[in-house]
């Protein structure tokens, strides 16, 4: 089955838009389910700035899921991609990738840039079936349990990318 259908679940009620403040305390409920190092309020509350796009996916009338990416020098860095444990494979975090990487390149970024643990296999695989390649390794980037854990550096250059794209 080609790679862009979404397999799992139909969802035909998916919307994405910009997040805003008021959407503040469903994000850290998400955050929460997603990470073990989530980040705090403060963090998300730096990140409403000129030079940051930050999305939301709702499912129906609810917050599914969000994205932040920071633009950079040309460059977008995506900075945090969730969706709501409940919510999970139902096409919500591909959907929300596929946005960001095409609002990057209509913004003019030349490459959209991230980090994913060693052993978030799920995030891999959706990085990678999105055309992302491993073009580096960051040393115990991430905190862990007992030891610190490397992150993968991915990058999809939006040229090639964008004009499929943009009709989505
Ligand atoms: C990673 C994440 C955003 C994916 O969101 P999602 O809505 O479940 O993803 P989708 O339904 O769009 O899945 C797209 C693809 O990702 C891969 N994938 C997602 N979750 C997976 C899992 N648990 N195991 C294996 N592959 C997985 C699959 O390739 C999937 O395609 P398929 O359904 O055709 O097999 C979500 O799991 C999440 O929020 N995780 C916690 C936060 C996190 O790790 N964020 C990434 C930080 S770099």
């Amino acid at each position: 089955m080609p790679r862009d259908v979404y397999p799992k679940v139909e969802v035909s009620d998916m919307t994405i838009r910009a997040l805003c403040e008021d959407d503040l305390p469903e994000v850290l409920d998400i955050e929460r389910q997603g990470y073990s190092f989530p980040w705090s309020e403060s963090v998300f509350r730096g990140c409403f700035r000129p030079d940051y796009r930050l999305w939301a996916l709702d499912i129906g009338d609810g917050l599914s899921g969000y994205a932040v990416v920071a633009y950079m020098a040309g460059e977008a860095h995506l900075l945090n991609l969730c969706v709501a444990a409940g919510q999970r494979r139902s096409g919500a975090g591909r959907r929300l990738l596929r946005h960001l990487v095409a609002e990057s390149a209509r913004d003019g970024m030349s490459q959209v840039l991230l980090e994913v643990r060693n052993s978030n296999d799920g995030a891999l695989d959706l990085y990678v079936s999105e055309g992302f390649s491993v073009i580096g390794r960051r040393p115990g980037y991430y905190p862990g349990g007992q030891e610190r854990e490397d992150a993968l550096v991915m990058a999809l250059q939006t040229r090639t990318r964008v004009s499929g794209l943009l009709s989505l």
